[in-house]
């Protein structure tokens, strides 16, 4: 068993039994000058976030619920792209531990037979020119049973270990994830999202599909082109238009 591989990211840890959330906790501490590479991490969230203000369901001390604070040297126009490199940094992890092998859905959900097994909700703090934090919220169902679930998401949701049949450490997929985002993170930083994006695209599975995105002010559906090198979802509507989704709900129309 390996743990912390990573030069700055998960160096600085709070471990909470149980709190609020998670990713609450990091904004404040964010805030407060916290160094790159800050993680906080608990067991249980009683008010646990997820995008488009859902609640999370992380009531189980089964799964892994954490926020990484990262502090790169980047403008803030390229901030939305750090979803993107999570989503492939946590499917990698997923791939050394498990014999599961998750499908990444625009921007960030990792779903494996459809069902979702890890959100990912990032925020941003920034001057005008200048990235302050990234704060990076990270769920993921790592050992419920079925039961462990809230009755409404039963159908949507699943874990690791109700995919693969086995228990996953969870100490070991912590330190797995934090260093594949530290890798990412720094290519990134250095490269570009290029590298990454090539990356994202082997192990997405919207791109070809009929999708529904659901935004703000309205609902669109079409067939999904490709992502660009900003991570934009490149849809072709049916009148021939190609519309660039920068942020949407998204809803597979064929699995
Ligand atoms: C989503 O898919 O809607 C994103 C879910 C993000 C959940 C994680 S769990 C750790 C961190 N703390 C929170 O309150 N939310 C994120």
């Amino acid at each position: 068993t390996s743990y912390l591989e990573t030069k700055s990211i998960g160096r600085n840890i709070a471990y909470y039994p149980v709190c609020e959330s998670t990713q609450t906790i990091a904004s404040e501490k964010a805030s407060e000058q916290a160094p790159h590479g800050t993680v906080i991490i608990t067991e249980q969230q009683t008010a646990g976030r997820g995008r488009l203000e859902r609640p999370w369901d992380s009531s189980a001390n089964k799964g892994i619920w954490m926020s990484v604070i990262i502090r790169p040297e980047i403008s803030p126009q390229f901030a939305a792209q750090f979803t993107l490199v999570s989503a492939v940094a946590i499917t990698l992890a997923i791939e050394d531990l498990t014999d599961c092998s998750p499908a990444i859905k625009w921007p960030n959900d990792l779903l494996i037979n459809g069902k979702k097994v890890t959100g990912i909700l990032t925020e941003l703090q920034a001057d005008m020119d200048r990235v302050q934090a990234i704060i990076i919220g990270i769920g993921v169902n790592v050992n419920q049973d079925l039961e462990a679930f809230d009755e409404s998401i039963q159908s949507i949701a699943t874990s690791l270990k109700m995919e693969s049949g086995q228990e996953v450490n969870r100490a070991e997929l912590v330190a797995k994830i934090l260093f594949y985002l530290e890798k990412y993170a720094d290519m990134y930083v250095e490269n570009g999202f290029e590298p990454i994006k090539l990356l994202w695209e082997s192990y997405n599975c919207t791109i070809g599909k009929r999708i529904r995105a659901n935004m703000l002010r309205e609902t669109v559906e079409g067939v999904a082109m490709g992502i660009t090198n900003d991570g934009v979802l490149e849809l072709k509507l049916d009148n021939g238009e190609i519309r660039g989704i920068y942020s949407a709900d998204i809803h597979l129309m064929n699995k």
